[in-house]
C-alpha cells in the first residue's frame, strides 16, 4: 500500500488518526509483523511434527518450566478478547444497534493493553500530534501529560455550567476556538464522579458527529454508577467513539495491568492496535489476564444466564455504601461536595471531591498536616488544578474506617484551624 494513501476504511476513526499520526506510526500499522506470523506458523508445526525444533523462539525455556510464562499474543488472550466483547455487548444491550453487528461485539473489536494508562497512551499518540485535545476541567491529572507526550495540546473544556447543565455551546465554541479533533471524555468522572444522562450522551454525540470528532471515552469507572443504569458511548456514537476500560477499578486489580480497548472498527482494533501494542509492551501482562478472564468470564456467565454479573454488582454495592457513608462525613466536617452539581453526592466513581471548610485555603497543608498528625491521607485538589479542594478516595477505605474518618476529619480541620 501507499503510504500517502489511506488504509481502506470508511471508519471516522481510521481515517482521522491516519491523518494525525506520525509516518512512522503509518508504517506500523499497515505492515503485518514477519515474527509472530512465524511464531504462529511454527506452533503449529510443532503440534503436528513431534521432532519439530523451535528455534523461532525469543524467551527462554525449559530452565524452570513451573515458572516460565511465555509472552502472549500482542493482541490480547483470545479468550479474554472474546469474554470482554460479551461482557460489552450483555452489560450495554449492545446487539442489533445500529453501527454495530447483529450480534453485539466479537474478540476482534476488543484490543488488551497493559492497564488503561498504556490503552490510552497508545490511542493519543495515534490522534494528538499536532493537534489541541480536549478534556473536563477537573480531570484525571495523567492526560495532560500523555496528550504532551503525544506531542499534542491538552486544552481544558468546562462541560457544565453555573446551574450542572451540560453547557453544549461552551463546549462547541471550544472546540471550534482550537480546532478540536479529539474529546477525551471521563463519566464517571474522577475526581468528581459526575456522570451525564442518556439525553445528555446523545446530545453530546450529535455535538461529536458536527464536528467530526473522535471520542476516546475513558470508561475505566463504567460500572460504578450508583443512582441508574451504566452506559457505554459506543452505544451512541459507535462510529467515532473508541473506549478504554480496565480491570483496574471495576475489578479491583490494578496490579494485574490489564485493560481492554473497545471500537466498532475491525481494522483499528484487530490489526492496527496489536502491532502499536507490539511497540510498547510486546504482549500485555499475561497472568493478570489470565486473573482478570476468571472474574470477567465469571459475570459474563451470569450476564447470560439473566442473573446481575456477581463481581461487578458487589463491588457497585460496597462502593455505594462507601460512598454514602464518605458523603456524609464530609459534610458533617464543613467540606462541601464539588461536582457538576454543588454539594450533591457522587453519583458514581471511586472518589469524592470536597471544596475545604471556610477559612481553610491550603489543600496541601491541610493534606500534609492530616498525615503528620497520624490520622489520615488523601490527594490536594492541587494535583487536579483545583487548589483548596481534596479528593477523598473512598474506594480505598473500609466501611470502618470511614466511620472513623468523623472524628479524624473534624479533629484535623481543628487542629489547621487552631494553628493557622
Ligand atoms: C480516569 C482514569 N483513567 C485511567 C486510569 C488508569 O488506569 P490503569 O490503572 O488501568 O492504568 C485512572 C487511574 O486512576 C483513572 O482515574
Amino acid at each position: 500500500m501507499d503510504r500517502s494513501e489511506p488504509p481502506p476504511s470508511t471508519s471516522p476513526i481510521v481515517e482521522a488518526a491516519w491523518k494525525t499520526m506520525p509516518r512512522a506510526m503509518q508504517e506500523t500499522v499497515t505492515r503485518a509483523p514477519l515474527i509472530p506470523e512465524i511464531a504462529a506458523r511454527a506452533k503449529a508445526a510443532a503440534a503436528a511434527h513431534p521432532g519439530f525444533i523451535r528455534g523461532d523462539q525469543g524467551q527462554v525455556v525449559d530452565v524452570l518450566p513451573e515458572r516460565e510464562v511465555y509472552y502472549g499474543p500482542s493482541s490480547g488472550l483470545p479468550e479474554l478478547r472474546s469474554q470482554v466483547a460479551r461482557l460489552w455487548t450483555s452489560l450495554y444491550s449492545l446487539g442489533g444497534l445500529e453501527g454495530l453487528p447483529d450480534g453485539g461485539l466479537a474478540a476482534e473489536h476488543v484490543a488488551i493493553a497493559s492497564g488503561a494508562t498504556e490503552g490510552l497512551a497508545i490511542l493519543l499518540r495515534l490522534f494528538a500530534p499536532g493537534r489541541c485535545v480536549g478534556m473536563q476541567r477537573l480531570h484525571w491529572g495523567n492526560y495532560r501529560s500523555i496528550v504532551k507526550h503525544a506531542g499534542g495540546e491538552p486544552v481544558v473544556i468546562r462541560f457544565f455550567d453555573e446551574a450542572g447543565r451540560l453547557d453544549l455551546e461552551g463546549i462547541a465554541a471550544e472546540i471550534e476556538t482550537h480546532a478540536i479533533s479529539t474529546l477525551i471524555v471521563n463519566f464517571p468522572a474522577n475526581p468528581t464522579g459526575d456522570c451525564l444522562s442518556d439525553l445528555e450522551l446523545q446530545a453530546l454525540v450529535a455535538l461529536a458527529r458536527d464536528h467530526d470528532l473522535i471520542l476516546i471515552a475513558d470508561e475505566v469507572y463504567n460500572w460504578m454508577r450508583y443512582e441508574d443504569t451504566p452506559r457505554t458511548l459506543l452505544g451512541f456514537a459507535p462510529e467515532r467513539t473508541i473506549v478504554v476500560g480496565a480491570a483496574s477499578k471495576e475489578y479491583l486489580i490494578p496490579g494485574a495491568r490489564t485493560s481492554w480497548i473497545l471500537s466498532a472498527d475491525e481494522v483499528f482494533s484487530n490489526q492496527w492496535l496489536p502491532r502499536l501494542i507490539r511497540t510498547t509492551s510486546s504482549s500485555p501482562n499475561v497472568l493478570g489476564q489470565n486473573l482478570a478472564l476468571e472474574m470477567v468470564g465469571a459475570d459474563v456467565q451470569d450476564l447470560e444466564a439473566g442473573r446481575p454479573p456477581r463481581y461487578l454488582s458487589s463491588i457497585r454495592d460496597e462502593l455505594r455504601r462507601r460512598r454514602d457513608l464518605m458523603a456524609e462525613v464530609v459534610r458533617e466536617s464543613g467540606f462541601t461536595i464539588v461536582g457538576r452539581v454543588a454539594n450533591q453526592t457522587p453519583p458514581g466513581g471511586i472518589s469524592l471531591f470536597a471544596r475545604l471548610p471556610e477559612g481553610l485555603d491550603d489543600d496541601v497543608e491541610f493534606n500534609n498536616r492530616a498525615i503528620e498528625l497520624g490520622r489520615f491521607s488523601a490527594i490536594p485538589g492541587t494535583a487536579f488544578g483545583a487548589p483548596g479542594h481534596i479528593r477523598f478516595g473512598y474506594a480505598g477505605m473500609t466501611l470502618e474506617s470511614i466511620h472513623r474518618m468523623r472524628t479524624a476529619l473534624s479533629e484535623v480541620v481543628e487542629e489547621v484551624r487552631r494553628t493557622t
